[in-house]
């Protein structure tokens, strides 16, 4: 259990949301972001800039790939405006597919496709992301993109991303991976992956706070991608200021845009370099056991169980449906647990390295408890 974060007082299970505080943010932040300010006004750029490639070198080490191809983002819809600006439509090539699973505010952005002429294939509700078989059937030659949340955010199911990929590439499909929910808790090897796209935030289980989003492009076709939102950062000369030549980065930073924002990358490096020094595989290692807990506290309350039974296709967060929720709920906050309710009256239970059994195993007693 990792010490280095402040947490609210009670037991907060709401990583899936928003990460704790990591304890040297408001320092970095200080010394980082502020005082070059105080000190150098507008020449602190250079010290900044600085911060953005310790963001990208923290992350490239947490999610195994290399620096220069994480591009920094303001959120994951934004990041996934732009990827999306970068296609070109053809006959052959004109369907987007996706799942009723994602995240509302990335299909809200893929269902804008539709006004340029795609058409959208998408997983029902009814069908699963963890199931290989529905994504090979869901792919066609037809399909120009296909966007896989790793970890759905609703029950926290694990799509089989990397089988997918593979899948995807026999049609020459473009994949785009959102990690928004999985970053952070699941150990992830984005070269391994070799996705085109991958898209993420700091907000949730890296503790990063928002705001520090990022786009990861695939270093072997970085060249083919032009978006069309750009800005002076995207640049291959930002300092250059000349409004006739505008051409595009050699890196992934082709998808960056106008003046980028500072602090909420100082912050976020802050969380990374925490879950660095615990380690992405006892995070892991020590999430499985607390989400196990809860599950098998559960098994016999009689309570639905909505994340997948099977810890190979489990996310971070446990999701549990309850029937009779004012009386869960009074219980929950009288004794200040951290959750939150999505549909179906199913509410979310996120254990991170700063929780401990001993809050488990008080969190499955409230539970308990409202059953019997
Ligand atoms: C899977 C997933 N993707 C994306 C997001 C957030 O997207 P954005 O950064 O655009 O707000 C969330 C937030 O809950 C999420 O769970």
């Amino acid at each position: 259990m990792s010490k280095s974060f402040h947490t609210p007082s009670g037991i907060y299970l709401l990583s899936h949301s928003v990460g704790c505080l990591p304890y040297k943010a408001k320092q970095a932040l200080d010394e980082k972001y502020l005082k070059p300010w105080e000190n150098l006004g507008g020449n602190a750029w250079d010290s900044w800039l600085e911060q953005i490639e310790e963001f990208k070198t923290a992350l490239a080490m947490l999610l195994g790939s290399a620096a220069e191809s994480f591009c920094p983002q303001t959120n994951v819809s934004s990041a996934l405006t732009k990827i999306l600006s970068s296609f070109t439509i053809s006959k052959d090539k004109n369907s987007i597919a996706y799942s009723a699973h994602d995240f509302p505010s990335t299909g809200f952005v893929i269902s804008q496709l539709k006004k340029t002429g795609y058409q959208l294939n998408t997983l029902s509700k009814d069908q699963q992301i963890t199931d290989l078989d529905e994504w090979d059937r869901l792919l066609s030659p037809q399909t120009k993109a296909v966007f896989i949340t790793h970890v759905s955010s609703d029950v926290s199911a694990m799509a089989p991303v990397k089988k997918i990929i593979e899948i995807a590439k026999q049609h020459q499909i473009i994949t785009i991976v959102d990690i928004a929910q999985s970053a952070g808790i699941i150990p992830i090897s984005l070269d391994e992956w070799d996705s085109d796209f991958v898209i993420g935030s700091s907000v949730k289980w890296l503790c990063g706070g928002p705001g520090a989003a990022f786009l990861w492009v695939n270093p072997n076709n970085q060249s083919q991608w032009e978006p069309l939102d750009v800005g002076w950062f995207s640049h291959q000369a930002p300092f250059e200021f000349d409004i006739n030549n505008f051409k595009y980065a050699k890196s992934a930073n082709r998808f960056w845009g106008g003046t980028p924002s500072i602090a909420p990358f100082v912050t976020a490096t802050t969380g990374i370099k925490e879950l660095l020094t615990f380690g992405i595989d006892k995070s892991h290692k020590h999430n499985r056991r607390l989400t196990q807990k809860i599950i098998d506290y559960i098994t016999d309350t009689g309570l639905a169980l909505e994340t997948p039974l099977t810890a190979e296709q489990r996310g971070g967060t446990v999701s549990i449906r309850f029937q009779e929720i004012e009386k869960i709920k009074k219980v929950l906050n009288d004794n200040r647990v951290f959750y939150d309710v999505r549909r179906n009256n199913t509410f979310r239970f996120s254990p991170h390295i700063y929780n401990s059994e001993n809050e488990i195993t008080t969190l499955c007693d409230l539970i308990q408890a409202t059953t019997r």
